[in-house]
C-alpha cells in the first residue's frame, strides 16, 4: 500500500516543515510522503525548503481573493489537486473556517508552541505565545500537536511535550528551546503516528470493499 499523500501548510521560516522533510530522508516519516508545500505568504523561507528538497511548492496569498471563502476553496483546490490525505499545519497562520476544517475530519494536524489550553486561541501565535508565557511567568512551558477543528487551538490533542522556562529567557529563546526540545521531535512523530492509521484505514476499507 502506498503511503500516506501529506500536504503541509505553512506562513514562514519553515523549520518545522524542515524537521517533517528530514524525518522522511532519514525514514522515520515513512509512512506518508510530502508531496505538497502551500504558504499564505509568497516570500516565506519555507516555499524555498520545499523547492530544495524536491516538493511542490506554491503560494497562495489571502489579499488576493475577494473573501476568506475564495481563499479557502483556493486551498482546497490545491489540495485535491495533489490528492492530499492528510494536511499537517506547520507554522500555518491563518484561522481556517468551519468549511473548511469539516473537509478533513481528523486529517488536519497543528503544531502550537504551548501546553494547550494555556496560551492558545485567537491571537496566540508564533513569538506572541512565548512572550504571554514568559509575562504570566510560567515555569514550564512545551508544545502540543492537535487535531483541527472549527474551534482555533480546539482540537483534540493527539501529543504534548513539556519545556522547562530558564532563568533570563526571552522570547526569541524560549521559542527556540520549545522548537528544539518539543516542536521539532513531536510534529514528525505524530505525523508518522496518524500516517500509520491513516494506512490501516485504507487497509481495513480495502479488505471490506
Ligand atoms: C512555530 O513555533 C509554530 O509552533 C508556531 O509558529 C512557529 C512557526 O515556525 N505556530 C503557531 O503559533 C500556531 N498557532 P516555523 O515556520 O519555523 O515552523
Amino acid at each position: 500500500m502506498s503511503a500516506v499523500n501529506i500536504a503541509v501548510l505553512v506562513s514562514g521560516g519553515g523549520t518545522n516543515l524542515q524537521a517533517l522533510l528530514d524525518s522522511q530522508r532519514v525514514g522515520t516519516l515513512k509512512s506518508g510522503r510530502i508531496t505538497l508545500v502551500v504558504s499564505n505568504n509568497a516570500d516565506a523561507y519555507a516555499l524555498r525548503r520545499a523547492e530544495a528538497a524536491g516538493v511542490a511548492a506554491k503560494a497562495i496569498v489571502r489579499a488576493v481573493f475577494p473573501s476568506q471563502e475564495a481563499f479557502e476553496d483556493a486551498l482546497l483546490d490545491a489540495l485535491d489537486e495533489a490528492g492530499a490525505e492528510l494536511v499537517i499545519l506547520a507554522g500555518f497562520l491563518s484561522i481556517l473556517s468551519r468549511r473548511f476544517t469539516e473537509r478533513y475530519p481528523r486529517r488536519i494536524l497543528n503544531i502550537h508552541p504551548s501546553l494547550i489550553p494555556s496560551f492558545c486561541g485567537k491571537g496566540f501565535y508564533g513569538l506572541r505565545v512565548h512572550e504571554a508565557a514568559l509575562a504570566y511567568g510560567v515555569k514550564v512551558t512545551g508544545a502540543t500537536v492537535h487535531f483541527v477543528n472549527e474551534v482555533p487551538d480546539g482540537g483534540e490533542i493527539l501529543l504534548q511535550k513539556a519545556v522547562d522556562v530558564l532563568p533570563g529567557d526571552t522570547p526569541e529563546t524560549l521559542q527556540r528551546r520549545v522548537m528544539e526540545q518539543a516542536e521539532w521531535i513531536l510534529l514528525p512523530q505524530a505525523a508518522e503516528l496518524v500516517s500509520q492509521n491513516i494506512m490501516k484505514e485504507k487497509e481495513t476499507n480495502d479488505r471490506s470493499s
